[in-house]
């Protein structure tokens, strides 16, 4: 998987697909993000927040059906998404509070072309409730990752973490406060890369080119 393969200067387009608040969304779309342009949201909520607060933003906001399951898309409702996808140009797909997995014709699709942000250090606590997990461990420094996104949870290629350290009086609340205003710092920093052209991926491991 390498990506890069974007020349430099061209735009490129990115959607967001959110289930919930998106903050990271409203981050992504003040944020510094280079040649990335948020150009769409999807949400499979038809109640989330983020589809009133993206209309507002001028940013072109659906509601698409996941299909039947709770965790995951039901293949022929995943491949609507993709046809969406295509359709307006996507060309990166962000995950930000996306409460599903992503595993059929999306990650053909846009193989090395998705990108996820976790609100802990992985490979540590991955899954739901990364914070409180972080918290009930007793880890001195946790934060957030954004990587790219593979068959597994939470398991693809790392593109940036950003630490937080943890107080003696944080709780689940106070700590993920913390770690989200980390998060949206290091979600535009990594669509810039992304969009820059300038990461190759290894393995597991991602350069920055010289360009
Ligand atoms: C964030 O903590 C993100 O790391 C996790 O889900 C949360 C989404 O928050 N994947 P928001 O909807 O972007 O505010």
């Amino acid at each position: 998987m390498i990506s890069g393969k974007q020349e430099k200067g061209s735009t490129i387009k990115v959607a967001v697909l959110a289930s919930g608040r998106g903050s990271n969304f409203e981050a992504l779309c003040r944020g510094k993000t280079g040649n990335g342009r948020i150009a769409l949201l999807i949400s499979d909520n038809e109640k989330a927040e983020i589809l009133q607060k993206a209309s507002a933003s001028g940013v072109e906001a659906l509601y698409m059906s996941p299909g039947k399951y709770r965790t995951k898309f039901e293949e022929s409702e995943e491949m609507e998404w993709v046809r969406l996808m295509r359709s307006r140009g996507i060309e990166l797909v962000c995950l930000a509070g996306l409460m599903r997995i992503i595993k059929g014709p999306m990650l053909e699709e846009y193989n090395g072309r998705i990108l996820n942000i976790h609100p802990s250090l992985l490979p540590s606590f991955p899954g739901l409730n990364a914070q409180k997990q972080a918290l009930d461990y007793g880890v001195r420094i946790t934060g957030c990752t954004v990587h790219y996104v593979n068959a597994g949870v939470d398991t693809g290629p790392i593109i940036l973490q950003k630490t937080v350290h943890v107080a003696d009086d944080d709780t689940v609340e106070t700590l993920s406060g913390r770690i989200l205003q980390q998060e949206h710092l290091a979600y535009s920093e990594a669509v810039k890369l992304h969009c820059g052209g300038v990461l190759a991926v290894d393995g597991r491991r991602i350069f920055k080119r010289k360009i």
